[in-house]
């Protein structure tokens, strides 16, 4: 690499652990621990898996010129495989000073007391005796492995500095009347509010480190990826804290700065994750299927009522919102008769009381958030700030219907939200907030093109990968090559095939877009049970589609101008594609465009053949397991499942039939 290139190693240690490495402001690769462990949600980081990112990347450790660190809210920093290799520390690295207002704050006392909290025991707790949530045990597979005393673990910062403002009991309306000029007389001081200097030795070398707050992160990982340079931001994830900065807040993004303005005191991801809890589901993965279990619901215990934050409900005497909210539910429930006796039960989850709970749960959160980004608005526009740009991140922005209706709805006519909004893309608004903010690099341009190629940035795998997998299974699978893959898999499709298809460097986010993804003709009206089978889900889960972007209209309506990211639902037009049409007559749609890859041509000569340019697009994975990474995961799941073919980098694979 070049000597006056600036290199940023990002790690996040939270669940859904990940890394990132940023040159001169260009991301180089975002590869998430999950996809390396092969154990969905994984927290932690590894060392060997920084030396993966880092050939990937073509670079040295001593290349490194700073490491950011995010964390999940109040976890700790972990260091799982060799932590005598990987040493973390707070305090200023003598090369590099950043300025940071807690470090000035508490920089006079002689030892910084920050709290120990997630110890080997504490670990051995939660992930071996959890029963009420059995994912924990995914998030931490190596404890049975690991020795406590050898993993590498230093002390949380979760204590990012405060102001005044912050700790004032605001209700939404409260926040929409906020003088931005009030908090602007000391704008320095609260731009560096959020993070704080480290020394990290990395494989011997001493490396200046930044800690970086969850949400600033989170706020970064859309700011600086989105067209607008200027843009309010909205975070919010499923923390369970009600108040403060740790839930979520408002920042101001402008040109390569973002300043915090006030968090908002929503505990929505709280609140609809337990609500999931409370139908049955485990915590990890709840969300996702309450969002696909609530349009079998009507949302007849939906009450404007419980609309607010914590604070605006605590003015009504609401002193725990979530109890509030089943409680109200439970009550109405008796009233109109309900059977009460499903909630709990996974099997029965069709029945009336669970799915009209999570149609009203769904309406609540839609509802509340609305409420809350038109105040945003309202105090955007107080202060003169004119951008029509809200940047949405954390995992709350994986709920497409409130997307949709903030699009619709809210007075942002710009809805952005990363295809990695949940913990999966803190290291890369680590990485870039470090970058623009902190180095105070210009902002880099983001043209239609790189807006739409931003998820390709996984792991890109060596020849070398691909030679050993084939030879690892030539006995039992078949190989062409030379041919033309998206023909083939076209018409493939169009015989009703399930196609896995394999492409570069795989995605970030938890969403497959077309280069880690199994396919299937929409149009036949088994094949969304089809792909439920063969990825062992339950039954009732829809399935979404892609669609080249030019023929959007064609199929959908109430798209933003293109969702390339899977992030906003739409009404499908026309009746001959039920496998993608949720059972309200929804669905979760990817626009396809040239920078997607195959898929594009795929849809193309899908057309072609059958005059559908829609298909069945869902993540290239097992049950319960993260998304394939490598093609020996892609081979090995061909060859232990009904998938029809695999097109693997430009081969066509096929099982070998049994001679019997
Ligand atoms: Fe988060």
């Amino acid at each position: 690499m070049k000597d006056n290139q600036t290199v940023i190693l990002a790690l996040h240690f939270g669940h859904d652990a990940g890394i990132c490495i940023l040159i001169d402001g260009i991301i180089k690769c975002n590869l998430l621990r999950e996809r390396h462990n092969r154990s969905k949600h994984s927290f932690g980081i590894n060392v060997d898996h920084i030396e993966e990112a880092l050939l990937d990347a073509k670079l040295k450790v001593e290349d490194i010129d700073i490491i950011a660190i995010t964390s999940t809210q109040s976890w700790e920093l972990v260091v799982v495989d060799r932590p005598q290799e990987l040493q973390l520390e707070y305090g200023e690295h003598p090369n590099k000073k950043f300025r940071s207002i807690l470090y000035e704050k508490i920089s006079n006392k002689r030892e910084i007391d920050f709290k120990k909290h997630l110890d080997g025991e504490q670990i051995e707790r939660i992930y071996s005796n959890n029963k009420k949530y059995s994912t924990f045990k995914y998030l931490f597979p190596e404890y049975k492995k690991v020795h406590k005393k050898d993993l590498g673990i230093t002390k949380s910062l979760q204590d990012f500095a405060q102001i005044d403002l912050w700790k004032k009991e605001l209700g939404l309306e409260d926040i929409a009347k906020i003088n931005l000029r009030d908090l602007l007389t000391d704008k320095e001081q609260i731009e560096n509010l959020f993070h704080f200097p480290m020394r990290i030795t990395l494989k011997g070398k001493c490396i200046p480190g930044i800690a970086i707050q969850h949400h600033l992160a989170h706020a970064a990982s859309a700011f600086y990826n989105c067209k607008s340079d200027q843009s309010l931001i909205l975070t919010h994830d499923g923390g369970f804290y009600k108040t403060g900065p740790l839930n979520g807040m408002i920042f101001y993004g402008d040109s390569n700065k973002i300043l915090p303005i006030v968090p908002h005191h929503l505990a929505l991801g709280d609140l609809y994750d337990q609500v999931g809890v409370f139908l049955g589901f485990d915590l990890i993965g709840s969300a996702g299927k309450m969002m696909g279990l609530a349009p079998y619901g009507k949302p007849l215990f939906y009450n404007r009522d419980l609309v607010g934050n914590t604070y605006d409900l605590h003015s009504k005497g609401i002193t725990n919102p979530r109890e509030s909210w089943l409680l109200h539910c439970i009550k109405s429930a008796k009233l109109n008769k309900y059977d009460l006796d499903p909630i709990g039960n996974t099997n029965r989850i069709l029945e009336p009381i669970c799915v009209d709970i999570a149609a009203s749960t769904q309406k609540l959160f839609e509802e509340t958030l609305l409420y809350a980004v038109k105040c945003v608005s309202e105090m955007s526009l107080a202060n003169n700030i004119n951008t029509d740009t809200l940047c949405y991140a954390g995992g709350t922005g994986l709920n497409c219907p409130a997307n949709s209706l903030l699009l619709k709805e809210s007075p942002f006519r710009n809805i952005y939200i990363p295809p990695n909004c949940d913990d999966s893309g803190l290291s890369m608004g680590a990485a870039q907030y470090a970058y623009h903010h902190l180095l105070n690099k210009s902002r880099l341009k983001i043209s239609q093109k790189s807006y739409l190629s931003l998820p390709y940035i996984g792991l890109k795998n060596s020849k070398n990968d691909l030679n050993n997998a084939i030879k690892r299974y030539e006995n039992q699978i078949n190989i062409e090559e030379d041919i033309d893959c998206e023909q083939s898999a076209a018409k493939d499709l169009h015989e009703n095939k399930i196609i896995a298809w394999f492409e570069g460097r795989s995605e970030i986010g938890p969403r497959a877009l077309g280069h880690r993804s199994l396919l299937i003709n929409p149009s036949n009206p088994d094949n969304s049970a089809r792909m439920n089978e063969l990825k062992q889900r339950e039954k009732w889960r829809p399935f979404a589609p892609a669609v080249l972007k030019e023929d959007v209209n064609l199929y959908f309506k109430g798209l933003p101008n293109e969702s390339p990211f899977m992030l906003f639902t739409a009404q499908v037009l026309k009746n001959n594609l039920p496998a993608i049409t949720h059972v309200d007559g929804s669905a979760r749609v990817q626009t396809v465009t040239e920078e997607t890859g195959g898929l594009y041509l795929i849809l193309k000569k899908l057309k072609e053949i059958s005059g559908c340019s829609v298909v069945l697009n869902t993540s290239f994975n097992g049950p319960k397991e993260p998304i394939v990474e490598k093609p020996d995961e892609a081979i090995n799941f061909l060859v232990t499942s009904k998938l029809d073919v695999l097109y693997l980098n430009r081969k066509k694979i096929t099982r070998k039939i049994k001679k019997i």
